[in-house]
């Protein structure tokens, strides 16, 4: 189980007052399970995200994963994946290897790798195309890269930020069930963090609202 107990952090600009980004943020969330965040624009909840992450240092609180305080563990030895909003796939690799990228990092050796990503991108109905540049794909199929680039390494918990945000409305629709699907398969601690009630609604066995850095709960499992 991911918890996250009392997270407190403030940001002070070189000018200008302390922020409060996160003002004692309590949740929990287990594995199997996704956690939707639903809230404005400047709430917090990328900065949530990122500190999940171990990417964003804490002012206090701690993380905790499986009963233990993962707080100071850096972010490559905690085994989850982030997607962020921009797709922020690699526009030099193919489709295959951005997929693979995950394995190859781990010290996977790269033909064993590629065949892993191809086995991936059959089961995102991806394979047609593995050879092709990430940019030449449209705005969902590249959503869809991303998540399988995430899924690859069997992440403990995932992180996805506004992950439809570039995408238009329908499409958005169409993409909830299919991620859905893809998320139930394994039995990660799901983090889900979107603006789209609807979506939230969706997506979500859980449901917590982030406003001005304070996260309350919204709906229950
Ligand atoms: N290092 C930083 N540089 C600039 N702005 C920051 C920094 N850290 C935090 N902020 C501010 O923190 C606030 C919360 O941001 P964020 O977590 O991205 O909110 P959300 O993802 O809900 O839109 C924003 O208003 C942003 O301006
Ligand atoms: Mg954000």
């Amino acid at each position: 189980m991911l918890e996250l107990r009392s997270l407190c952090k403030t940001w002070q600009p070189r000018q200008g007052e302390i922020r409060q980004l996160l003002q004692g943020v309590n949740a929990s969330v287990q594995p199997g399970q996704t956690l939707a965040i639903l809230g404005p624009s400047g709430s917090g909840k990328s900065t949530l995200l990122k500190i999940v992450a171990g990417l964003e240092p804490l002012d206090s609180g701690t993380v905790w994963f499986d009963g233990k305080d993962i707080t100071d563990v850096p972010p490559e030895r905690r085994h989850f994946a982030l997607m962020f909003q921009d797709f922020a796939l690699f526009p030099h690799l193919n489709v295959q290897d951005n997929v693979a990228f995950g394995l190859v990092e781990q010290r996977m050796a790269k033909v064993q790798a590629r065949a892993l990503a191809q086995e991936m991108l059959g089961r995102f109905g991806l394979q047609a195309f593995a050879a092709s540049r990430v940019w030449q794909l449209s705005g969902g199929e590249q959503q869809r890269v991303a998540l399988a680039r995430a899924l690859i390494t069997r992440p403990l918990v995932l992180l996805l930020d506004e992950p439809f945000s570039a995408l238009d409305a329908a499409l958005r629709v169409q993409l909830r069930a299919e991620f859905r699907s893809h998320i139930a398969q394994s039995q990660m601690a799901v983090l889900w963090v979107t603006h789209d009630e609807a979506e939230a609604r969706a997506m979500g066995d859980v449901g917590m609202r982030m406003e001005a850095g304070v996260l309350q709960p919204l709906w229950s499992a």
